[in-house]
């Protein structure tokens, strides 16, 4: 089997983050985004990944190349104006070629069990299955209502509150024949919450879901991907990254320099190259990216900064994001909260 990957959408909702790099390869953990993905993928057998992808391409193909160092091979789909969700998946047609499919949104973290869920899609003769998730809000996403069996009988996109009548929502994982490919028109933007799947229901295909109660996320805004760190550091997200475990989960990466009475308290990130300045306190949900500096009496929690920020003396960082080469002048304050773009200066 193969997989397609969608990553084409502009993550508008996760500016300033987004200014520079797209949503899809965002640092979890210190690791781009997409790698949590194609493990997942790899894990179950496929490898052979496409990436349907529009915005800022040459980003995405850097990071990933030809998938070599995952163990996968990747093509890249490329399309020139946005195609919509279910236009981007027609666009991967000549690298799938009439095989079945697993489709991943490029943005959701979770442990479904994809075997499972290929077998019953099997099992149930689909055209289309979706996985589906509860969710106490479902009015961000697409509210899936299914029958008995597992049949899917109504999908609504974005519904409004009055509309919420069941919790069970698409959590942006689909196993899909090679028929559906057929049902959308190449070449134009087509969606697949708003056109393919109404019609599936409409022609009667058959159409089914797949619950999964485990772990799940959308970590398309900055709240839910900040969020979505501190699952993956108190083990509610089983972590596929390659993290170099010390005592205490203190996530040191190479050549760190730490200064005299410097706390560290787990689960906590420190990437390679950082220095962490005299009485320096790195607390829990702590991520800190390459070659970031710390100064003296500063604190930081519950936060996120990318590579090569700089954070002056006496400054409490905490459930803050810092893109990549911020500075922070000693004895200023950044709010609870806050979201700085790469590069900002406070
Ligand atoms: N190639 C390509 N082209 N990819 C696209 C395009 C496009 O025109 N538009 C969106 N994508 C990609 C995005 O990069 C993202 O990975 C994925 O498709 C979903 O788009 P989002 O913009 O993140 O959609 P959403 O979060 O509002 O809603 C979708 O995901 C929810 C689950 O997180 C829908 O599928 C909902 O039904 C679903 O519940
Ligand atoms: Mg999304």
């Amino acid at each position: 089997m193969k997989a397609i990957i969608l990553v084409g959408g502009q993550g508008t909702r996760m500016r300033p983050l987004t200014n520079h790099i797209p949503k899809n390869i965002v640092p979890l953990c210190g690791v781009p985004f997409l790698t949590y993905q194609v493990e997942a993928l790899r894990k179950v057998g496929i490898r052979e990944i496409v990436f349907s992808i529009g915005y800022r391409p040459q980003d995405i193909k850097k990071v990933f190349r030809s998938g070599s160092h995952l163990g996968v091979k990747i093509h890249y789909a490329l399309e020139n104006h946005p195609l919509g969700t279910a236009g981007a998946i027609k666009n991967t047609e000549k690298f799938v070629k009439r095989s079945p499919v697993v489709i991943f949104n490029g943005d959701i973290l979770t442990d479904i069990p994809l075997s499972t869920m290929i077998a019953l899609h099997k099992k149930k003769k689909h055209w289309a299955t979706l996985g589906l998730v509860r969710v106490e809000d479902p009015t961000a996403y697409g509210l899936v209502l299914m029958d008995p069996k597992g049949g899917i009988t109504k999908f609504l996109e974005k519904p409004a509150a009055e509309e919420v009548v069941a919790d069970t929502i698409n959590a942006g994982v689909y196993v899909f024949e090679p028929e559906v490919f057929d049902l959308i028109p190449p070449g134009v933007n087509y969606s697949a919450e708003r056109a393919l799947f109404p019609h599936l229901l409409k022609d009667n295909h058959p159409f089914g879901g797949f619950v999964w109660e485990g772990y799940w996320q959308d970590i398309g805004t900055p709240r839910k991907y900040l969020t979505s760190h501190w699952d993956v550091l108190n083990g509610a997200f089983p972590v596929y990254a390659k993290l170099n475990r010390r005592q205490n989960k203190i996530f040191m990466g190479k050549n760190v320099k730490l200064g005299k009475g410097v706390l560290l308290k787990g689960p906590v990130i420190i990437g390679d190259g950082c220095v962490i300045h005299d009485d320096a306190r790195i607390l829990p949900y702590a991520v800190l990216g390459k070659n970031c500096v710390v100064g003296k009496k500063s604190m930081v929690s519950k936060s996120v900064l990318w590579d090569d920020v700089l954070v002056g003396d006496h400054v409490n960082l905490d459930e803050v994001i810092l893109g990549r080469g911020c500075r922070i002048s000693s004895h200023s304050r950044v709010g609870a909260g806050s979201v700085l773009g790469d590069h900002a200066r406070v």
